[in-house]
């Protein structure tokens, strides 16, 4: 189970909540807490339901894969697991990118593109979406971006050679344990001079499929209405964060 970490750590006010997680201050300027909720969403919050257990299932997968980022020279914005919701993080000043790494087509590069669902993205492909809940986060690509300043070319460059980084330690580590990383979203944020993964890796927000029989066992579930949502948020944590160690 989860360790009390940082005694001399105490939460303060909400600075935000957002669809899955609620953020805190802490006494620490520079840190501050993740909660993990259930409640989940689709469609840019169009669809909405709870999935019973996930935020601690997401709070803990993604420590889980922080700190094995980490220790592959990822800088993470990791610090501690607090509870089993709660996560005590750098705090980062985020950049409105959402970056998207895929292997396999599925979502909405299969409706982009028209090519099946499960054909091989050989190598691995980032994407860039405008970070923006009033606009429904649209595609963007490195022009937009240098238009919009949301990131330097150095920093984008950076976030980019980083995502690929984190697909190819997650890759391996996922197949090992019986599943099929499909694709993920990433956040990345500033803190000081220095750039840091932030937000969350979980089934919510990657696409993971059991490697032999291609079972979907993320939030696709909920979006598809496929059933067996909860179940399949416990067979990842099963794979990822209680055979982990
Ligand atoms: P997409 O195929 O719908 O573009 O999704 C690509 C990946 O990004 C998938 O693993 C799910 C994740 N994702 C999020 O984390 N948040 C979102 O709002 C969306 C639409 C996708």
């Amino acid at each position: 189970m989860a360790k009390k970490a940082a005694p001399d750590i105490e939460q303060r006010e909400k600075l935000y909540e957002g669809k899955a997680k609620i953020v805190f201050a802490t006494n620490r300027p520079g840190y501050i807490v993740q909660y993990f909720k259930d409640d989940a969403t689709a469609f840019n919050a169009l669809k909405r339901g709870t999935i019973v257990g996930k935020g601690v299932v997401n709070n803990q997968m993604s420590a889980a894969l922080f700190t094995l980022l980490g220790k592959k020279g990822v800088p993470t914005h990791y610090v501690a697991t607090l509870s089993e919701r709660e996560m005590l993080c750098r705090r980062l000043d985020i950049i409105k990118i959402e970056t998207i790494v895929r292997n396999v087509v599925a979502g909405s590069l299969q409706k982009r593109t028209g090519l099946a669902e499960g054909t091989p993205v050989t190598p691995p492909i980032v994407e860039l979406y405008y970070k923006s809940d009033p606009l429904g986060d649209p595609m963007i690509n490195d022009e937009h971006v240098r238009m919009m300043k949301l990131a330097t070319p150095a920093e984008l460059t950076w976030l980019k050679r980083a995502a690929l980084k984190v697909n190819s330690v997650l890759v391996p580590y996922m197949k090992k344990r019986g599943l099929l990383l499909v694709d993920f979203k990433l956040e990345f944020g500033r803190a000081g001079r220095a750039l840091y993964l932030g937000d969350e890796i979980s089934p919510d927000t990657c696409r993971l499929w059991d490697a032999a029989t291609a079972t979907k066992l993320d939030k696709d579930r909920f979006r598809q209405d496929l059933g067996g949502v909860e179940e399949a948020y416990q067979e990842v944590y099963r794979r990822l964060v209680d055979r982990a160690q």
